[in-house]
């Protein structure tokens, strides 16, 4: 842990500090029902798809977003301490507090927040971002080189797009496109892209990873052993893979060069494995979002059409749907060296939450926060705004963006050529804002003729 004798923030010599703002009982109570048990209920690490169809009926986002706007109006949008599953943490609500939050180093504000890092370490105990310091740094780079972080086309750009082809073929060969089959396409298409060929049928793997990942929804708190020793088996049958993996997979990308002291190239496998996947729900939303908003479908479809480079109004069309629907709703970090936050000191070790899924919909920030205009991201530098995260920025940012987002918009250009998606369940009424979560598993779409 790297500690500072500074203070970061925006303090003014001779300035006394002043006392924190802290949540009362109620707010308390009220946060902890319709934010934070909710999303635990739901699953930190891996998605209970039955609860996510409950969430739908019940439109739970709506709670927790009512929570939220009552503390930043009772608060004047100050950082406010609220507890939460493992002690208390600062939430976020003003746009130059969120900026700062993106600002600041890892050795100020960390990835490896306690209740992130006991989840995530179940499945990827080696990974980047259970990682700190010195060797977080090394780790980064192993990521960086293998993913070709912050390339538009990933060098080996042509095969993973052979690869999403065969695998998407049999999804447009029938009428019916629904989230169980594209799901199996993508873990399919996920193990060919980091292990190779060779690990495509291999369901047994796969088994093993989603139980760990199932697992780690518990935090590490149940069956730590039993975790422990899947995990090295999982690890083991990596490794065998990786040995002769072809040199356009990942896992060969991250053994091509000497990796510093330390790291293990390959344990970084895991979060490649399920981030890749993690692209099925994402695709299958932003398809959805398609089939209800013709004018933008017969647009996408027109690009792919006229083979533009690089898909970007496609690309525009998935960014948008992680806007809605983002993987990762609630950005965590913990401070590694004493903080201020509008005149109020914290101490290292002070948990701090951006809930971004509820501020890059704010219509009092974001202009139509809740309709689906993917228009907003061609503008210049929309990706980099601090108002709209769907892949974090700064240090923190997830260096897989522009793969994930190469393969996303593969697999939708995939099923939009020679096809229209001519109706889909759930509908959803385009005049009313969009609901706050769609029961994802139960998404069907009807595919039709041009
Ligand atoms: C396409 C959809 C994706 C989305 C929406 C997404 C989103 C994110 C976000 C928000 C973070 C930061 C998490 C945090 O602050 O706790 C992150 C981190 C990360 N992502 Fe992604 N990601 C995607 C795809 C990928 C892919 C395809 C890969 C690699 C194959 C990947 C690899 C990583 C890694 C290694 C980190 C950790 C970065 C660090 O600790 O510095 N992601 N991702």
């Amino acid at each position: 842990m790297t500690h500072s004798t500074e203070i970061h923030g925006t303090a003014r010599p001779g300035t006394p500090p002043r006392p924190p703002v802290r949540a009362g009982l109620a707010e308390t109570v009220r946060f902890m029902a319709t934010h934070t048990l909710p999303v635990f209920v739901r699953g930190v690490a891996s998605p209970r798809f039955g609860v996510v169809a409950l969430y739908s009926r019940l439109n739970q986002p709506a709670w927790s977003n009512a929570t939220l706007r009552a503390m930043r109006a009772r608060h004047g949008g100050a950082p406010v301490l609220v507890r939460a599953l493992s002690g208390e943490m600062l939430v976020l609500f003003d746009e130059e507090d969120i900026a700062r939050f993106f600002a600041e180093p890892m050795d100020v504000l960390a990835m490896d927040a306690k209740d992130k890092l006991d989840s995530l370490a179940v499945f990827e105990p080696t990974g980047v971002i259970c990682s700190h310091g010195a060797l977080r740094e090394d780790r980064r780079e192993v990521n960086d080189r293998a993913l070709a972080a912050g390339q538009d086309n990933h060098p080996a750009c042509a095969e993973y797009q052979g690869i999403v082809e065969e695998e998407c073929r049999p999804l447009t060969a029938a009428t019916v496109l629904d989230f169980p089959r594209l799901r199996t396409a993508m873990a399919r298409a996920s193990r060919r892209i980091v292990l190779g060929d060779r690990a495509a049928d291999d369901a047994e793997l796969a088994g093993w990873l989603t139980t760990l990942r199932d697992q780690a929804n518990w935090m590490g708190r149940s069956r730590p052993e039993a975790n422990r020793a899947l995990y090295a088996r999982a690890d083991t049958r990596i490794a065998r893979y990786a040995a002769d993996a072809p040199p356009h997979t990942l896992a060969a990308r991250a053994l091509a060069a000497p990796s510093p002291e330390g790291t293990d190239p390959l344990g970084q496998t895991h979060h490649w494995l399920l981030a890749i996947e993690v692209c099925a729900p994402i695709v299958i939303r932003t398809l959805l979002l398609l089939a209800a908003h013709p004018a933008e479908q017969d647009e996408a479809r027109a690009e792919i059409a006229a083979g533009t480079p690089g898909l970007p109004r496609l690309r525009a069309c998935v960014r948008e749907s992680l806007r809605l629907y983002p993987i990762v709703p609630d950005l965590v970090r913990v401070t590694r060296a004493e903080t201020e936050w509008r005149g109020v000191r914290h101490p290292a070790g002070t948990t701090v939450l951006v809930p971004i899924g509820f501020h890059q919909r704010d219509p009092e920030r974001v202009p139509g926060g809740h309709l689906f205009a993917p228009g907003r991201w061609l503008a210049p530098d929309a990706d980099l705004d601090p108002r709209m995260a769907p892949f974090s920025h700064g240090a923190g940012r997830c260096p897989g963006d522009r793969l994930g987002l190469l393969l996303s918009s593969l697999v939708c250009a995939e099923v939009l050529r020679g096809n229209r998606l001519t109706g889909a369940r759930p509908v959803l009424d385009t005049g009313r804002p969009l609901p706050g979560i769609v029961d994802t598993a139960g998404i069907r779409l009807r595919l039709g003729r041009p």
